[in-house]
């Protein structure tokens, strides 16, 4: 493997408390060194003056649709999504089909992932078989088989005493339990948010009391257990506000945003845009407004794209008859440094840290730092770079993203994953000749 050595670029590792002009070198696919001025003799140097390096970015929330709908993603896709946008680990949801019950489609997921040779794809395995709510899954076995936490996303666990016995087993594993909270009797038949947007384009609304409902429950549950819980895409003021209040009282609870539910608002749906139909749907301006200060003052700890392929056929439809759900892979970067950064809610390290180590440690994976002998998973970042974003190129599979067309500024120009350029001038290396990549 070639000896890699990034020359005089701003690292930034908030793992590690570094921000600083330094140099990295990369040997057997390990963080070799991080400092000043070192030598080059032996190494592929590459310049990155002006250029900002990151640890490999993490999504915690991604949707591969494979198993079971590989025209919308496979795992090969979702991976060269993951690394033209600058991820290098993802996390996959289990709502698959046949859905991630079993430890033969945890072990089918790692293998292919492996084979497409690109970023590393840490499977969630469902909490409940068949995503139920009924009958817990072997979570022994699962996390034998290399899952890193449960999730019934897309669906709630809407039987309390399931709820409580997944708590009381991932707390014996001390795994995190990924909650999507939902009461599905309040969010029954809803389109979009219910309020204002909701009446004018009479659309079935869903209030903000379904998800806040559904989290008030599962802290009570990670107060009776103890156990590890985290809510995901959360979306309302008050799921944030009693999030920080169990944060306060000492629970182990820790949540993520969407760029999506981060930058839009129900307002975007005037036009029934279907790209813009998701679950938990787009809030109001206050919502908004309560997510980026409680992202800037650490209540949310990670951003996670939620990445949700659909074939046109499933979008290009009556409203009500649309999927729910929105790609992200490809845009989550620079639209998080455009409207986060660039709007000045995060800091650049601020910003990293929710994509990198903050992720990891929810996952307990060891990924997203730069210290020294760690996996070489390295992003180097034009923060000047104009990407104007066209579906068109996107390496995903589907093409549902409300954001087509947006002029940002960011991007990753180059991705290392495992100590190989996998992404060179935001274009995949093509390492897999005979698989036509
Ligand atoms: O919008 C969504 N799409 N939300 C979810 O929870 C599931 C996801 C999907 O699988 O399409
Ligand atoms: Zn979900």
């Amino acid at each position: 493997m070639e000896k890699l050595l990034f020359k005089g670029g701003r690292i930034i590792d908030p793992a590690n408390g570094i921000d600083k002009i330094l140099d990295i070198s990369v040997e057997s696919g390990k963080i070799a060194a991080v400092g000043e001025d070192l030598g080059s003799a032996g190494f592929k140097v590459i310049d990155v003056k002006d250029k900002v390096l990151t640890p490999g970015l993490v999504d915690m929330h991604v949707h591969l649709r494979e198993p079971g709908r590989e025209d919308e993603e496979t795992i090969e896709s979702g991976c060269r999504a993951a690394a033209v946008g600058g991820f290098t680990a993802i996390a996959c949801m289990p709502n698959t089909n046949p859905v991630n019950d079993d430890s033969s489609v945890t072990e089918m997921i790692i293998d292919k992932s492996k084979a497409a040779n690109l970023i590393t794809v840490y499977p969630v395995a469902a909490i409940t078989k068949g995503l139920e709510g009924k009958e817990l899954s072997e979570m022994g076995e699962l996390l034998q088989a290399g899952a890193v936490a449960f999730s019934d996303d897309g669906k709630c666990v809407e039987n309390d005493r399931v709820m409580r016995r997944a708590l009381e087993y991932s707390r014996m594993f001390n795994v995190s339990l990924i909650s999507h909270s939902e009461s599905g009797e309040l969010s029954a038949g809803g389109q979009i948010n219910e309020g204002y947007y909701s009446t004018i384009l009479g659309l079935k609304g869903v209030p903000s009391a379904a998800e806040e409902i559904a989290i008030a429950r599962d802290i009570v549950l990670a107060e009776l257990t103890g156990a590890r819980i985290h809510f995901t895409h959360v979306s309302t003021r008050g799921s944030v506000r009693m999030i920080e209040d169990a944060k306060k009282r000492g629970l182990q609870v820790t949540c993520d945003v969407t760029p999506h539910h981060l930058t839009l608002t129900d307002e975007a749906l005037i036009e029934y845009d279907t790209n813009c139909k998701v679950n938990p749907p787009l809030r109001t301006k206050d919502d908004v407004e309560a997510l980026h200060k409680a992202l800037a003052e650490g209540v949310i700890d990670a951003i996670a794209s939620d990445h949700a392929p659909h074939a046109l056929h499933e979008k290009e439809v009556e409203f009500s008859a649309a999927s729910f759900g929105m790609i992200g892979l490809e845009t989550t970067l620079p639209l998080m440094l455009t409207k986060i950064v660039g709007n000045g809610i995060l800091s650049l390290t601020q910003l990293i840290e929710k994509f990198t180590i903050a992720p990891a440690r929810v996952l307990n994976i060891n990924k997203g730092t730069l210290s020294i002998g760690s996996d070489a998973d390295i992003i180097v970042i034009d923060t000047k770079a104009k990407v104007k974003v066209d579906t068109d190129n996107f390496l995903s599979k589907s093409k549902n993203s409300p954001f087509n067309g947006w002029e940002l500024n960011g991007a990753a120009d180059c991705v290392v994953a495992g100590g190989k350029i996998i992404v060179e001038d935001r274009k995949l290396v093509n390492l897999n000749p005979m698989r036509n990549v």
